[in-house]
Parts: C-alpha cells; structure tokens; sequence
C-alpha cells in the first residue's frame, strides 16, 4: 500500500507500479528528475550577449559557455562539394587508432553514480569526444523525444519546452504537426550546444500497461512509423543527429533487460521492424540505438540477424547503431554483430568499446576492419546531418514557437471519446465545478529518460517513494478555464474528499472532473484500472451531476467502470506544456476535437495476447542486475498487434483504433482503389454533414486474401479540415509491404495473388465502405 500524498487516497493497490526499487534505481539516478526541479521554479531568465547571438535562457549556467567554445569546429570544416561519404572516408584516413577509438566509446555526459564528467560535456544522457584536430565535434546527446531533457537538474534551472506524449502526437494521425515538434525541440536543443537528439521511439504499444506506452506512438507499424519518422525529419532538417529507438521488441518494462522476446522473424518484419523500418525511410536518422533485450536468445546490441542481417543488409542503413545505456553485453561478438558505439559505458557490467576493444583490435584483422566501418558510419552520420557544417547555435524563436507547437499538438492530439451533448460547453455556463488531479496546478508528465524539465518550473509534484515523484507540467486547466469561461463561477475541488467533491459537483451546472495515471520507464503498470480511487471519485461525480465530464491525463489506454454514467469523456494523455489551455479550448469548442485512437482501449485484460504480461518479478529488470539470467516471453500473437489481434479473435474493445468524436460529423462516400502493378492507390469522398468546421480522418484498411488471417492492416489515412458541407476527394498510396506476407527463408516480401478487401471508415470498427482489389502475385526486395 502507498499513500499518495497528491491527494491523500490511501492506494488500494489499483495502481500498483510493479517495478521493485532496484529496477528503476539506475533510471532514477539517470533520469535524477525528482527532487530539484522544484527548486527551478522562479529562476528567473538571465540575458547574455556574445559578439553574435543574444541568448535568453532560463538559470545562469556556465553550460552556454561550452557552446560558444564549440564555435572553432565549424571554421575546422572540410569539403562540402563532397558527399557525407567521401568526407567520412577522408577524414577516417587521417584518424589514428585511439581518435577512431575514442569516437566508437560514448560515456555518461553528467557526473552519475560518482562518476566525473567527462570534459567538455554540456551535462546530459551521453557523450562521445569528437577529434578536434580534424574538426570532428564531440557528440552531445540529450534525450529528446518530448522535449530537451535536463536529468537531475544537472543544467542548473534549464527548463524546455514539454511536448505533449507521443501517444498524443500520434492521435492527432498529424504528419506536418509530428514534423514541427522535431523541427521545434532540435531547436531547443541546439539553442543548448546538443548534436545528437536520442528520439524517434517507434517501439509499438504491444500492451496497454507498457511503462513507456506514453513515449510510443502507436500499436500499428505505418502509423509509428510515418509518425515517428516525421519528428525525427523535422529535427534532421535542423542540422542535428537523431536517433530511432530502441531497435527492436522492447515492448515492455518488466524485466526489460533479461526480457527474451520469442518472436517468428517473419511476423517480427511485418510489425514491429516494419515500424522501423518505415521510420527510417521518412527519417534518415544517424543512429539506430540497439535495445536492452534479446531477441530469440540474442541480445538486441549483439544479434547479428537484426543489426547485420536485416538493419545493416537488407535495409542498407548507412547509419551507425549505438547501444541503449547498459545495453551493451559484449567486445567481440557485439561488434561483429553490428554494434558501432557504446553508449553510457559506465553503466555496461564491463567498459566493453573501451580498453576491450582497443586489444581486440591489435589482435585481430577482423575487428580492424570493423573498427573502421564503425568509426566511418558515425562520421558519415555526423557529416550528413549537418554537425560539422552548422554547428549548435541560438534560435531566438524557439522557444515561443516551440511552445505553440506543443499548444496545437494537445489540441488535435486529445481524443473525445464520449459526448452526450454536453461538450462544447455553451458560452452562457452559469457554474463549473473543477475537480481533481492537480488540475488547479497544472497537467501529468510521464517519468523516465524522456521527462522534460518544463520551462517555468514544475507546477506540482507528488512524491510517490524516495525515488519517484509524478512531476506536472505547469499550465493549469483550471485557470485555462476559468479564462475560457469569465462570465461563470468556476469552484476548485482538489477531489481527495469524494462526499466534499460531489457536493461541489452537484451545486454546479456542470462538472468537470479530472483524472490520472502515472506511468515511467522501468516499470508497467499492473492494471488498466485508474489508480488512487479515482474510479469512484468519477462515479460519484457523475451520480451527483448528470452534466459530468471527465478528462484523462493517462500514459495510455485506461478501463472507465463509469463510462455510461458521464456526459462526455475526453483522452487528454500527458498534455505537456500548454495542456490546460488545449484542454479547455476543446471544453469551450474554440477547438473542434480531432484526435483519433493510435492504440485500442480493451475493456478488458482477459481479451489481450498476455492477459499476464510477461515477466519474473524475482529478476531485478534494471541492466546487468539479474546476473545474466533471462526468461522469454512467447509472442505467440506474432504480427496481430492491438487492433489486428481484437479483430482477429471477435473481441469488441472499449474503444476501437482510429476512433474519435467531433463537434461536427462526417460521412465518407465513392470508394475506389486503382492497381497498376506495385502500385495501388485507394481514394474516397469526405464530406462534412454537421455546422462546425472540423477535421475528419479517413482511414483506409486492407485485409489479405483468406487463408493469410483476415485481420485488416491500415494502409493509409489523410486528415482534411472541412468546412460545413464542404466534402474532398482523398487519395493514398497504399505501400505494397501493407499488402505483402514476409518470407524470411527467402528474405522478400511476398504479395499473392488473390481478391483483397480494401475498406474505408472513421475507424476500425466503423469501415463502411469495402470493395474488392484483385492482385496478381509480386515479390518485392526486404
Ligand atoms: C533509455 C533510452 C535513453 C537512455 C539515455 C535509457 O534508459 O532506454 O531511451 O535514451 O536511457 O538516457
């Protein structure tokens, strides 16, 4: 039992984190997010000036300093009329042993565990030293997936902005919006002198308990993957190096480092690789970051099939595949496998790419020439993104237009999941009753390496052991709220007394009640049931106030026992910096909701592949800490993720995929598909039926032949803002790999001849439309 000292329910074990301490210990001393940010509240923005740039950052550091001595590298540039390629093979043929050496060994970028900092580190997740004399830079790496993030205030006071959860991006099915937040938070990161940005996670939401659910985008591979690949573009397009992560099958937290994921490769190619892969393909980032757990007995940063065979083969990345941070397991066989750099070596059992390697090397022809190919990978990687060329400087708009972004991602990004016409609320409101989740305060983070240090200082924060504290973004709904609505009375009641919140909810005209769920890297969550009692805060609101509307700030999908009884629901997930100002623009209707669901909500455990997730509670799952043992998971589902795998089995969930309500509707007319060869291209009419402008989301669907599972993939999708009565023809190109089964013997993607089902719908419950596409047999490359 804990107590949570937010509001002061005595937990009943609904919530249940199931992570012992030691499992997150490591990731709480990397991530060191719990007790200082509150000290960052209230530094107060300094102003320096250097001969060139105005900077305005928040804290006085001496961090900035380290940028603008970073400046002699740009004048350091070689050719750029050359190719990444040539200018990496130049630059390798001048490098001596120990500089080729030094660029494949990252280490710890903040002073952890008593260890030093290395010199010339900003102070972050990582760091690699460059080779000044040949103008190669050091490599900078900071987490970036939601935001710059500043792990135990290491950078004094240097809040960013907090984007909203991935899972929220990816409602908004928005590729321009995912591009401007990568463009937006490499800005930020520049803004700090980092190169190197660890995001792009395309893992998929196989569970809804994952512990990083909120940092993925979706359950499906094209949605992850045209999602993810956008931020990591839009960043790319900003002249750092990005990573995707964390390759492959680290679905869960649970025991995630002795985690061996049994998997067929064909079905591992059509889902969760797919997802990669196609993330790379929109993306180009420079490294791919090798994952914590085994793939069919194999370490993911030591598996030959999956680093050499398919990464580095059949893909052809020309990038370099660097080790999650205690990741690494070997010297030899990782770097034969593939692994080109280790990361955060300090946290490895050994300090594998360091004096290891170096011997290894001298003893051995074979680990010369892959010292070379690794080396000459990063430097192509590091010349391709821009790192040498233009190097980390200022943006002086960055941070508003960063913090705009993170305003209109929460805005398409929230999915409205009930509405019995309550929502938008009218103009003329009399009374609003807000209650609970700090929504006085501000809105939930997610825990972990992704977690922001919010520009403006944390809001509230709950501590949740000596560890761990829910940490919240500081826009605070209810002021939001009481701005959106001046002419009513807006009471706050924080919801710890539910008898005291039902009065409050029942004297008001409406009742808005908030709700929570914390989730972090290194642990899943036992349930899908709301901790801390709030399912009966909730039902009792709702007895009290048929006029109930409740908003989710959750790390992913959550059961609603109450669901009926409300008059509307809205998904807010973790809404970031400017959460509350989304969250009551979509109450007042000054934003028309068109979030739709990346991942199904079951409604219940039972109709999930693992209604146990996997895993041994007796292992400790934090990197080296179970002593070489593993234990497997059987992902017997293979490729029937989320949605796939509901259909398949008859399973209605409590939401499907791709679902979401709007304060207009739509209808979706003329569906038509043409084929010419490979290429298949589906189009459909959209058409807006109500009176309010709004965005629809089409969806596009295909099911194989009988007899290759029927269970429907997306294809392809387009989101259209429609005036009333406005209606757009949509057309998608659908990629044949959606289309094709994995042959793994043959390494191809195989497409049989045969009648397909194409549909089209709102969602994949609601396909209305279906009409037959007959294929002749194709065989395509891996
Ligand atoms: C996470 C990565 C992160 C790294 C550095 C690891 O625990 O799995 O996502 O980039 O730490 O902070």
């Amino acid at each position: 039992m804990r107590t949570d000292v937010s509001n002061g329910f005595a937990d009943s074990g609904a919530h249940g984190l199931v992570f012992a301490p030691n499992a997150v210990r490591r990731s709480a001393e990397l991530v060191g997010l719990i007790d200082l940010r509150m000290e960052t509240r209230g530094a107060g923005p300094t102003v320096r000036r250097s001969a060139t740039t105005t900077v305005r950052y928040l804290g006085a550091t001496p961090w900035i300093l380290l940028i603008l001595a970073g400046a002699p590298f740009a004048a350091m540039a070689d050719d750029r009329s050359l190719s990444p390629a040539d200018r990496a093979a130049q630059t390798l043929a001048r490098m001596t042993e120990s500089e080729k050496l030094a660029l494949v060994h990252g280490r710890l970028g903040a002073p952890w565990g008593g260890h030093r900092k290395p010199d010339g580190a900003i102070g972050s997740a990582g760091f690699v030293a460059g080779a000044p004399r040949l103008g190669v830079p050091a490599l900078q790496e900071t987490d970036a997936e939601l935001g710059i993030a500043n792990p135990g205030d290491i950078r004094r006071g240097d809040g960013a902005t907090a984007m909203p959860s991935n899972l929220a991006l990816a409602s908004t099915w928005n590729e321009a919006l995912a591009r401007r937040q990568g463009e937006a938070v490499a800005s930020e990161a520049r803004a700090r002198g980092f190169n190197l940005l660890l995001g792009g996670a395309v893992n998929l939401v196989r569970d809804p308990r994952g512990g990083r659910d909120f940092e993925y985008f979706s359950e499906d591979p094209l949605l992850s993957g045209i999602m993810t690949g956008a931020t990591v573009a839009g960043a790319r397009s900003r002249h750092v190096l990005t990573t995707v992560k964390h390759f492959a099958l680290n679905d869960q937290e649970t025991n995630r480092a002795a985690l061996d994921v049994r998997v067929d490769l064909a079905a591992a190619r059509e889902s969760d690789l797919l997802a990669f892969e196609i993330a790379i393909e929109h993306g180009h980032p420079g490294a791919v970051m090798c994952a914590y757990n085994l793939i069919n007995g194999v370490h993911a940063c030591e598996n030959p099939w999956l680093l050499s065979a398919v990464l580095k083969g059949d893909w052809r990345y020309p990038g370099f595949v660097m080790s999650d941070w205690g990741a690494a397991h070997s010297t030899v066989a990782a770097a034969l496998a593939g692994l080109d750099q280790e990361s955060g070596a300090q946290l490895d059992a050994r300090d594998f790419f360091g004096p290891p390697l170096a011997q290894a090397v001298a003893e051995g022809r074979a680990l010369q020439s892959r010292l070379n190919d690794m080396a000459r990978r990063i430097l192509t990687s590091i010349y391709a993104a821009g790192l040498v060329d233009d190097p980390p400087h200022f943006d002086p708009t960055g941070p508003a237009s960063a913090e705009q972004t993170a305003l209109e991602i929460e805005r398409e990004g929230a999915v409205l999941l009930r509405n019995q016409g309550l929502l938008p609320l009218a103009a003329e409101t009399r009374s609003i009753a807000v209650i609970g989740a700090r929504a006085d305060a501000g809105t939930l983070a997610g825990g972990g390496s992704s977690q922001v240090a919010p520009r403006g200082g944390v809001a509230a924060k709950v501590q949740i052991d000596k560890d761990h504290a829910e940490i919240f973004d500081p826009s605070s709904p209810l002021a939001a709220i009481r701005k959106q609505f001046p002419r009513a009375q807006v009471v706050w009641d924080d919801g710890r007394d539910v008898a005291r919140a039902v009065k409050a909810a029942a004297a008001a005209e409406v009742a808005i009640v908030f709700a929570d769920q914390w989730r972090t890297e290194g642990a899943d969550v036992v349930g899908i049931a709301l901790p801390n009692g709030q399912d009966r805060l909730i039902d009792a609101v709702a007895r009290a106030n048929p006029r109930a509307a409740v908003v989710l700030e959750t790390g992913g999908p959550v059961a609603m026992p109450w669901l009926q009884r409300t008059a509307a629901v809205i998904e807010a997930w973790y809404p970031g910096q400017r959460g509350g100002e989304a969250i009551a623009d979509i109450l007042s209707g000054a934003a028309n909701p068109s979030g739709r669901l990346p991942v199904t909500f079951p409604a219940a455990l039972a109709q999930l592949p693992h209604p146990v997730l996997p895993g041994d509670l007796r292992l400790d799952g934090a990197p080296n800490a179970a002593g070489g043992r593993t234990f497997s998971a059987e992902y017997r589902e293979g490729a029937l993720v989320g949605y796939k795998w509901f259909v398949a089995k008859g399973e209605r969930p409590l939401f499907p995929f791709g679902f979401g309500l709007s304060y207009t509707r739509f209808s979706l007319e003329d569906l038509s598909v043409k084929v010419e060869g490979v290429r298949v291209q589906a189009q459909a009419t959209v058409r807006n039926v109500g009176d309010r402008v709004g965005a629809a989301t089409p969806q596009f669907y295909v099911s194989l032949p009988a007899g290759a599972g029927a269970a429907p993939r997306l294809v392809g999708w387009q989101k259209v803002e429609l005036q009333p009565g406005e209606a757009r023809t949509v057309s998608v190109p659908l990629d044949p790999r959606l289309l094709a089964s994995f042959d793994e013997a043959a390494r191809r993607w195989r497409v049989a001849a045969g009648t397909y089902a194409l549909s089209a719908g709102f969602d994949v419950e609601r396909r209305q439309l279906s009409t037959p596409v007959t294929m002749g047999a194709l065989e395509l490359p891996p």
